[in-house]
């Protein structure tokens, strides 16, 4: 399966997982005042809506899905929160790895690189918001570790 065409299949299950939610979300309003559990909740939901686990396995310990691209585990101590950020923001270019913040490259540097276009190797989702991608990696880092 080349990029592009994971990328779509990857964006159409986002839409339907978005369609689905989109209602709760509004209910819950934008959570500048964000509790502690509202913040899991939101990570807990990232990684469900974006579908992280189809690659990266249920608990993030690496991915085996006969038709998904195996990520690989995200709980590896050497991976600095940074680096978790950074490439659930931007992407792992030329890998299945897409880019999933909102703004990627144009609005948000990348990799040190000025802004601009992103590379034709990674597939630009931009679904998840900087609050999203910081909950859904506290998520990653404190329950799934557990
Ligand atoms: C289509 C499959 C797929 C999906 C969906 C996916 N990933 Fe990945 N991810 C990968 C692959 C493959 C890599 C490894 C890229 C490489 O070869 O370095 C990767 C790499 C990563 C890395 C870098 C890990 C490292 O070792 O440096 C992070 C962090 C990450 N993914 C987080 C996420 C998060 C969070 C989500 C959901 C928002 C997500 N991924 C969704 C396939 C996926």
């Amino acid at each position: 399966m080349n990029i592009k065409v994971g990328a779509i299949i990857l964006a159409g299950s986002f839409l339907m997982a978005y369609s689905a939610s989109s209602g709760q979300e509004a209910a819950k309003g934008s959570g500048t005042a964000a509790t502690a559990m509202d913040k899991a909740a939101v990570g807990k939901a990232a990684w469900e809506e974006s579908s992280c686990s189809g690659c990266h396995g249920t608990r993030g310990q690496g991915g085996s899905s006969a038709d998904l691209p195996a990520g690989p585990n995200l709980r590896r101590p050497e991976l600095t929160r940074q680096r978790l950020v950074e490439a659930t923001s931007c992407g792992v270019p030329g890998t299945q790895m897409a880019s999933w913040r909102s703004g990627a490259y144009t609005e948000l540097p990348c990799f040190g690189k000025p802004l601009g276009e992103p590379p034709a190797d990674v597939a630009v989702i931009g679904s998840l918001s900087q609050a999203q991608i910081e909950s859904v990696i506290d998520y990653v880092q404190n329950d799934l570790a557990n």
